[in-house]
């Protein structure tokens, strides 16, 4: 867990700036309706000052800035007096106070850019803390404690824009399909008549601002009632951005924003895809995992290195009487199945495959050895730690119990659902899931396919090395073709999965095996695979493959 304590100054305020080409290209596009008001609500040193001056704005237009930080601010003035643009007034305070005011008072601005800041809301100073509440109560969005200060910015950014009106900004890739955005999204569909999103397909700003995209948006006009569309632009190389962004946009690409539900993912897919997709999703025999089973975390120890331990460990403090088999780590299963031999193989390599269940809550009755190596913990000061604190006493871990499968919580590929067979207990690396209507061996063979792969890659999220994670709602929304598979057909699967080097070959061996036993189209498997290979390709920034919807 990340603590704000822990974090830099400029992590807690956002203050990472934008590179002059990236805040060129942006202004440019604002510009074209040729603005009289512009407003860059939280405008740093000023790049986007110099951005929209370079880009040709009319000398009579006029810049409202906002900046937190004062001494920013006054750099971002410094710009203005330099280049000699006497229309723009640098504000230094918080931007969503002043938007509060400003929509009171029925302000517009023709364009709105900049880069907002990325910073938790439980990061940020309680004052401002009331100021994002506020914000959200005044558009009527729904607010959680997971936001992140970007999400009022834009939509603040959105109120203030008059019907017509243009707004380009940098924003994190969450966007597309973080849960705590999801009310941006929605508003952004209402509010706007085109969403354009620039995705880079390389890394443009470094390490620090891995992961952005650049949202472009245009209000509706008031009296429109076309629905919102809205076009993922893939964008490989920053030179690209000398152009205009209407250039590098495809008519053919847009898509109606509420036919692509609560995440905008679906965006990625070509008509053709999420026609497959929707096809498949009203399959009688493909189900939600939710209807197939029940997703738990795994226990969590809050000191994993402490209760869960190797062999030899066990053996020098003699603690046998509470060590119970545990499958720790990703990589100590490696095929679709954890039972004795695999367990047995992680023991003779040294791993840990130990958890020390001391169920006994009073010190005094634990054996002289077994006290010792708990007092080893509390000189580590583990006892302290958060997770461990919250119980008494700190080393009686709650929640112990297997489940009949496990699911890894991050894959490179596609996720990992394995059977447990040894009744291993499991870590906070894999879920533990609970059958509801079919075999673990159904469930277990049914999951591997395209469709499975496709859908997590929609529900998932990833960070920075495109690592694929999955949170239990998310996994709950899966989709997955429901086919009976014996104990016998599950050991070919997992012979095959630890044969695995990519995950293409086997997907399409498998989504074979379930059109013929479900008899489902093949047609409409290898669509959604040649999609499975796009999003896992943007995951792990891979070269964009080509798509013939696309020519
Ligand atoms: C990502 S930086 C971008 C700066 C500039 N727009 C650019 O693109 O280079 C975000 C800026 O927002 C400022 N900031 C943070 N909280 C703010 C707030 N509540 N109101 C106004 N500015 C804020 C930070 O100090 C930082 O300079």
């Amino acid at each position: 867990m990340n603590f704000k304590i822990n974090e830099s100054k400029q992590k807690l305020r956002g203050g990472y700036y934008t590179p002059h080409h990236i805040a060129l290209f942006m202004s440019r596009w604002v510009a074209e309706i040729q603005p009289n008001h512009v407003l860059e609500p939280s405008c740093g040193d000023g790049v986007f000052l110099r951005a929209l001056r370079d880009s040709g704005l009319s000398r009579r237009a006029s810049v409202f800035a906002c900046e937190l930080e004062p001494e920013e601010a006054s750099k971002a003035t410094g710009v203005a007096d330099e280049l000699d643009m006497g229309n723009v007034n640098v504000h230094a305070g918080d931007f969503l106070a002043w938007a509060l005011q400003a929509l009171r008072d029925g302000q517009t601005f023709d364009a709105v850019c900049g880069n907002p800041p990325f910073v938790r809301y439980q990061y940020i100073d309680r004052s401002l803390q009331v100021h994002v509440e506020r914000l959200f109560d005044h558009l009527s969005l729904t607010f959680t404690k997971h936001t992140n200060l970007w999400v009022p910015f834009i939509a603040a950014s959105l109120a203030l824009l008059r019907p017509g009106g243009r707004m380009a900004f940098v924003v994190p890739s969450e966007l597309l399909h973080l849960i705590y955005a999801g009310p941006l999204r929605d508003y952004l569909g209402q509010n706007c008549r085109d969403i354009a999103i620039v995705d880079p397909t390389d890394i443009w700003f470094g390490d620090t601002l891995q992961g952005v995209l650049l949202l472009f948006a245009e209000k509706k006009p008031e009296s429109s009632t076309k629905l919102a569309t809205l076009e993922i632009v893939p964008v490989g190389q920053k030179e690209h951005l000398s152009g205009k962004l209407g250039d590098l946009r495809n008519p053919s690409r847009p898509v109606t924003v509420a036919g692509l539900g609560p995440k905008w993912l679906t965006a990625f897919l070509t008509p053709r895809q999420r026609e497959a997709l929707n096809a498949l999703a009203v399959n009688p025999h493909v189900r939600e995992f939710s209807d197939v089973a029940d997703v738990d975390v795994g226990i969590v120890t809050g000191a994993n290195k402490f209760f869960f331990v190797t062999d030899e460990t066990v053996e020098r403090h003699s603690l046998h009487e509470w060590a119970r088999p545990m499958l720790g780590r990703s990589e100590h299963v490696e095929g679709v199945i954890y039972d004795a031999e695999q367990h047995e193989r992680n023991r003779e390599a040294g791993r840990p495959t130990n958890f020390l269940d001391f169920d006994v809550p009073f010190l005094k009755k634990l054996p002289k050895k077994t006290a010792d190596y708990i007092r080893t913990g509390e000189a580590q000061s583990l006892h302290r730690r958060y997770k461990c604190r919250i119980r008494e006493p700190w080393y009686v871990v709650p929640s112990v119990y297997a489940a009949p499968l496990g699911l890894l919580k991050r894959s490179q590929n596609i996720p990992r659902l394995f059977v447990n067979e040894l009744g291993a207990l499991t870590t906070d690396t894999a879920y533990r899931v609970q059958p509801k209507s079919a075999s673990p061996s159904s469930i277990v063979g049914s999951f591997v396919n395209s469709l499975t792969a496709l859908t997590a890659e929609l529900e998932g999220r990833h960070y920075g090395g495109g690592v694929l994670e999955l949170v239990p709602s998310e996994i709950e929304r899966l989709l997955i073709p429901m086919a009976s598979f014996t104990k016998s057909e599950l050991r070919t699967l997992d012979a095959s999965v630890k044969r695995q080097t990519e995950p293409f070959t086997l997907l399409k061996k498998r989504d074979a095996i379930l059109c013929r036993k479900l008899d489902l189209d093949q047609t409409l498997l290898t669509t959604l695979h040649e999609a499975y290979t796009t999003l896992r390709g943007r995951r792990l920034r891979l070269p964009l493959p080509p798509s013939s919807d696309d020519e």
